[in-house]
């Protein structure tokens, strides 16, 4: 199957679509130039129109893929596209895909250059990777379809295009996978992926991309005074999971000529790893508590995104930590009142045990700055309160640093991902002020709790450079897309990685 694109001409919202091919192949414009013209195909994103036995083209069948309006026209379009080819292939048996590489000079000059060639390519690959996997993992009747050869057919034979594709498809290749493998572990059902199974699967996926990994559990959280971090594994049979990752950049390729490898950024990578989240003794409501398997999806996304620094080498030095556990009620639970002390020696009263994350995040975010972290980032699916204020298209994004969100945004231009900056202003740090200890675990009122969540991982990263992701309302996807599957969605990586390399030297 042969899969090309098209877009929509037309601009304002009464105009008649003008579906228009990103292709210059008269053979395929001679095909599709009826059924384009008849009006029964508008290039909206993710449509598409299925042709057999195409004349004149070597393949058997040829799927026209909308990506929309002209005027949107960008890398994360294609990417899109990409997706709702292979989705479309994927179920009807088709083994062999081709994508035409769009020519944006299929279209009129105010069009032109949307669509830079390693961008597009590094796009259209990952948009194809993501849209493989279905989470059918545990069903006994489960289609084990899928495509099985991808081709870019490039018409421009020029030798730094062809490079250009080249390069941006390995990238993307490598990028999309650790999106895949960090939905992988978020589908885990809580039962299967406990703290220390997520430690091994972490361990195996470093050494088999040359990372170094430590896993520790209980005796290394008491030994290193993680207070907060243990008040939330206490109440849990399963042990607890400390997972240390690093990368190293090739020797010589750390440090510019003459500058000291001391003086090199070391990024610290922060994720919320709670494998199961019932909310403690502040128990959740029954209504969809099984959703709460995909607490651990900040973690996921930290362990997907050293897999793809792993594999791209930037010339930064990282640091991942996941701090894993499972938030249960039990005997041995923390309870509502309790002060515990965390790593850095300030002492938190918790409020709620339903807001464990940020308990886990303060170790964590403390521990990275003991390991030399010079900037740090964490995600976390930390409140609910972040798919209220945003819905499902955004993140949450929250900083100390404008020049960090900075070059996290340019990031977004590559990532294609969504996120929206909220405050995190000193003036909300009210909010978690304890009559008791130095602050309390959830906020005075309930408004801005995704805020106050933040202020409350602020007090623990001081003046270090910071970003924290509150990815809650977007790490799981109960909408079936045209160009992904519904379920765990990897947000973060993309984004994250860009973020790391733009502190490569
Ligand atoms: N894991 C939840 C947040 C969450 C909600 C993730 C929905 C994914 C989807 C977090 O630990 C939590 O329970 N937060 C509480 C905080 C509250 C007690 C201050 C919340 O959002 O209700
Ligand atoms: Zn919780
Ligand atoms: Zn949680």
């Amino acid at each position: 199957m042969l899969a090309v694109f098209a877009v929509d001409l037309a601009t304002g919202k009464d105009a008649d679509p003008m579906p228009t091919l990103l292709t210059t192949s008269d053979a395929v414009t001679g095909v599709t130039g009826r059924f384009l013209r008849g009006g029964e195909f508008k290039a909206t994103l993710g449509e598409t129109l299925l042709l057999h036995g195409p004349g004149g083209l070597k393949a058997e069948r040829l799927l026209i893929v909308g990506l929309g309006k002209a005027k949107k026209l960008c890398p994360d379009q294609v990417r899109k596209g990409a997706g709702t080819a292979v989705r479309f292939a994927k179920p009807r048996g088709v083994r062999d895909l081709a994508i035409a590489f769009p020519e944006d000079k299929a279209l009129s000059d105010e069009h032109l250059d949307e669509l830079p060639c390693a961008p597009t390519a590094r796009a259209l690959v990952e948009g194809a990777e993501l849209a493989d996997p279905d989470y059918d993992t545990y069903k006994t009747d489960r289609n084990d379809k899928a495509v099985a050869s991808l081709t870019i057919v490039a018409a421009d034979a020029e030798r730094s295009v062809q490079e250009e594709v080249r390069a941006g498809f390995a990238e993307g290749r490598i990028v999309a996978g650790a999106q895949n493998f960090t939905r992988s572990l978020v589908n885990e059902p809580g039962n299967v992926l406990t703290p220390t199974v997520l430690g091994e699967r972490t361990a195996r996926m470093c050494a088999e991309v040359g990372l170094e990994c430590e896993v520790y559990s209980t005796e290394k959280i008491k030994e290193l005074k993680m207070g907060a971090f243990w008040s939330v594994a206490q109440g849990s049979e399963e042990p607890p999971a400390l997972i240390v990752m690093r990368y190293e950049p090739e020797v010589g390729a750390g440090a510019k000529e003459g500058a000291a490898a001391s003086s090199m950024p070391v990024v610290g990578l922060v994720g919320k790893g709670i494998t199961f989240d019932t909310g403690g003794i502040s128990i959740k409501p029954a209504d969809g508590m099984e959703k709460m398997k995909y607490d651990m999806a900040g973690a996921g996304a930290m362990i997907g995104a050293m897999r793809a620094i792993a594999q791209l080498k930037p010339k930064v030095r990282v640091i991942g930590i996941v701090c894993s556990a499972e938030n249960m009620p039990d005997g041995k639970a923390f309870k509502p009142g309790d002060v515990v002390t965390a790593m850095s020696g300030k002492t938190i009263e918790i409020v709620n045990t339903d807001a464990e994350g940020r308990l886990v995040l303060a170790d964590g975010l403390h521990y990275a700055k003991t390991l030399g972290c010079t900037h740090l980032i964490n995600a976390a699916t930390l409140t609910g309160a972040i798919g209220v204020a945003l819905g499902r298209l955004n993140a949450g994004l929250f900083s100390n640093d404008d020049e960090a969100v900075e070059r996290f945004e340019d990031g977004l231009k590559v990532s294609g991902e969504r996120f929206w900056r909220l405050p995190c202003t000193d003036d909300y740090a009210d909010q978690i002020k304890s009559a008791i200890a130095d602050i309390q675990n959830t906020g005075i009122t309930r408004y801005g709790g995704s805020i106050t969540a933040a202020m409350f991982l602020k007090e623990f990263v001081g003046e270090t450079p910071w970003i924290h992701l509150d990815i809650a309302g977007t790490a799981w996807d109960d909408e079936q897309k045209p160009w992904m599957a519904k379920g765990p969605t990897g947000i973060g990586v993309r984004s994250i990685v860009e973020w790391v390399r733009g502190y490569s030297v």
